[in-house]
């Protein structure tokens, strides 16, 4: 994705043009990446209204990654969806994808940011298939990463922090040198975490199995609805440690995200992941999730902000 088509950005309380979204060279956050973020999807649903895709899941989460990181967001999760909302809707955006962000601003310098202000922003634009436009179809090829996933000891896995990306970076910029789609990175246990920024799913004779929190990937919250919507449709679903050779054993593997939605992967390393095509498990999944999203399926209402 180059620069995001959007002509208007909310800015620490104000619409403003996407050209005056600016913060100082000697904010906290460009020094240090002292930021946390959100990305969540708006999609347009069958009968033409708005449905921001689990907002106040995404909202809830940005306000702990913040709180893990001593930084209280001035707005509580309804004015963020309201805000929210209001960008799209100066947009005039039907599907877009959205781009919360709070960082520390400009202030003192050095490590200990109490006093200096948070910057929020809330982005929404046009962003298409974050892994190319047929993966959805086609399934991507992906390596695991020689860069290991941040470790809990280190930094708080369960925030999603504009420093940890560079973790994250690392391993995507590292897969596609090397002609690959897309990174898989082992914990420093060598079990299976996530990918650069998705979570991972095998399904091994009809089990669907990811690994637990604690691997230290991310909680996504498209992780957790598509295991929802698997529980729901009867499928038996496992947290479970996974090392690289149980995924290239595995009948189908996919993964999960804001951006990724579900994407699967067709192979790994020099190993083709069951037949070398998107698997059943997968493509019934994918089609589960995005009826419920564009509301063709009524459940999981609770999920939607639709306007
Ligand atoms: C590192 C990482 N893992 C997993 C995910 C998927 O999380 P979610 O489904 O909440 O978008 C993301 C994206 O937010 C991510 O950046």
């Amino acid at each position: 994705m180059s620069i995001p088509n959007a002509k208007f950005i909310w800015f620490n309380g104000r619409i403003v043009k996407f050209e005056d979204a600016k913060i100082h060279a000697l904010s906290h956050c460009v020094q240090y990446g002292s930021g946390v973020f959100e990305g969540m999807r708006c999609y347009e649903t069958h009968n033409k209204k708005r449905n921001i895709f689990r907002a106040v899941e995404h909202f809830r989460r940005f306000h702990q990654s913040a709180n893990t990181y001593y930084m209280k967001i001035p707005y509580s999760i309804d004015e963020l969806i309201e805000a929210t909302k209001s960008v799209i809707k100066e947009n005039d955006f039907k599907e877009c994808f959205i781009r919360p962000w709070a960082g520390f601003g400009l202030g003192a310098l050095g490590l200990n940011p109490k006093n200096n202000p948070v910057d929020v922003v809330i982005a929404a634009f046009y962003w298409g298939k974050y892994l190319g436009e047929d993966a959805l179809e086609k399934g991507i090829r992906a390596m695991t990463s020689s860069w290991s996933r941040i470790n809990q000891r280190i930094l708080p896995t369960t925030a999603k922090a504009s420093g940890h990306y560079l973790n994250s970076m690392l391993a995507k910029r590292e897969a596609l040198e090397r002609n690959f789609d897309e990174a898989i990175m082992l914990n420093i246990d060598g079990y299976v975490a996530e990918g650069s920024g998705e979570n991972i799913f095998m399904v091994k004779s009809n089990k669907i199995i990811t690994p637990p929190i604690s691997s230290g990937c991310l909680p996504g919250i498209t992780r957790d609805a598509v295991m929802q919507i698997a529980k729901k449709y009867g499928y038996q679903v496992y947290e479970e440690n996974l090392t690289r050779d149980m995924l290239y054993h595995a009948d189908e593997v996919f993964f999960t995200g804001n951006a990724a939605e579900i994407t699967p992967v067709v192979q790994i390393d020099h190993m083709r992941i069951g037949n070398g095509t998107p698997g059943n498990v997968t493509k019934d999944l994918q089609d589960k999730f995005f009826k419920i999203i564009r509301r063709e399926i009524d459940e999981f209402n609770e999920w939607m902000t639709i306007f």
